[in-house]
């Protein structure tokens, strides 16, 4: 028996399979798209003898999802597989729609048969976790309560909209069908191989090369910022003793500023990579237009995965991003790679003046 991790190869996904196999977890068949954001450098790194097979695919290919689930007697699937990124949602939706709704779908419709194919212990075992985002949960006022699992589906981007609608789907599989889903809403991770679009990585990029930090708006949004390792190790705890068809937030409980995010980025830079000419790399912070729609304030109230399940974050905000640094200034020749190309296009347009 198996589990299949769709994206895989993407920024969470990677590090999933990495920590699942450092906790001596069963075969992994890992089915990505490898669009822009997969990258199977960084799965360079596992044991030769992990059992890890890896499929170049697409989640909306029926034949190829039904053949996988079949052939390896799938006993799980965690789908992380999605077009993740809110500025390049606002650029062009198209892509979201089809893989974040079209794909989840199908992909439930593969599991659904699958899944009532099976005998009724391995039916009762099978689990479908499917990996959501807080921005389900739309935007906070600065005196409201954090999301909790019942706060009200309300997204403003493309991308949340379309992850709200995956939600709903598996929720309604669940519902209708009774295959045993588990849904986690979690906030911001930052980590190791997280492709260089999102804020944690484009500031340590940008600052080692000169370059201005954006900074969208007014810098005073708010994101609820917690270590890749700890989703994962959430997402294994949910996978092990979740209840099927319930709904678990997990968050970091690190809620920062992005003005104060990339300050403290810089001050851990400063520390272990200063610059040459004494200056701090915070100069280089630099004010750009806003995202339009963008949310202001996402905090996660994590306290059903503690209560029922024991989770907590092992990394505080500050040990994370330290981590999250470190890596990074460890693996240049990993960001130079993924720096090249299509990420260069995208730069330019998106924050040409
Ligand atoms: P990512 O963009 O780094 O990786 C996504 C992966 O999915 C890539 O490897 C890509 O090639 C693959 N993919 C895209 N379309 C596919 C398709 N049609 N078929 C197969 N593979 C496909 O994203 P990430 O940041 O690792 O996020 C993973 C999941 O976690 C997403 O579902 C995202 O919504 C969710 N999430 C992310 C965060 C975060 O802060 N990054 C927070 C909460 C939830
Ligand atoms: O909350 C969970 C979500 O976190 C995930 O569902 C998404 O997949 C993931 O991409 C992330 O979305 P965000 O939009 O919050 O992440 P991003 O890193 O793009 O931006 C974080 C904050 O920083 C956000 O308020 C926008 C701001 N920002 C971002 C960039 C790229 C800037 O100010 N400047 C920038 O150049």
């Amino acid at each position: 028996m198996a589990i299949l991790v769709t994206g895989g190869a993407g920024f969470i996904g990677s590090n999933f399979i990495h920590e699942w196999f450092a906790g001596g977890g069963e075969p992994v068949v890992n089915l990505d798209k490898l669009t822009y954001a997969g990258n199977p450098r960084n799965l360079a790194g596992l044991p030769a003898s992990a059992p890890h097979t890896f499929v170049h695919g697409d989640i909306a290919d029926r034949e190829l999802v039904s053949a996988l689930l079949r052939q390896h007697a799938i006993r799980a699937v965690i789908h992380f597989a999605a077009e993740s990124h809110v500025d390049r949602s606002i650029h062009g939706p198209e892509d979201f729609i089809q893989t974040n709704i079209v794909g989840t779908f199908r992909l439930l419709e593969c599991v659904r048969a699958h899944w009532e194919g099976l005998d009724a212990a391995a039916r009762s075992a099978f689990r479908f976790l499917h990996v959501s985002t807080d921005e389900i949960y739309g935007s906070l006022g600065p005196a409201d309560a954090p999301f909790s699992e019942t706060t009200r589906h309300q997204p403003n981007s493309p991308y949340s909209a379309s992850k709200a609608a995956s939600d709903h789907l598996v929720r309604a599989y669940h519902h209708t069908y009774g295959l045993p889903v588990l849904t986690t809403n979690c906030s911001n991770n930052h980590g190791p191989f997280q492709f260089p679009e999102k804020l944690m990585p484009l500031v340590i990029h940008n600052a080692l090369a000169g370059k201005p930090l954006p900074i969208y708006g007014d810098g005073r949004q708010v994101r609820d910022w917690l270590y890749v390792g700890d989703h994962c190790s959430a997402v294994r705890r949910v996978l092990e003793s979740g209840r099927p068809g319930e709904v678990y937030n997990i968050g970091g409980g690190s809620e920062r500023p992005n003005l104060e995010v990339v300050h403290a980025l810089c001050a851990v830079l400063d520390r272990e990579r200063p610059r040459t000419d004494g200056i701090g790399y915070a100069s280089q912070i630099a004010f750009v237009k806003d995202r339009p729609g963008h949310d202001r304030r996402y905090a996660i109230d994590a306290r059903k995965i503690e209560r029922e399940l024991g989770w907590r974050p092992a990394e505080t905000f500050e040990s994370g991003i330290e981590r999250t640094v470190r890596w990074y200034l460890h693996n240049e020749a990993w960001v130079r790679e993924v720096t090249s190309g299509e990420y260069r296009a995208w730069v330019a347009t998106h924050y040409a003046p």
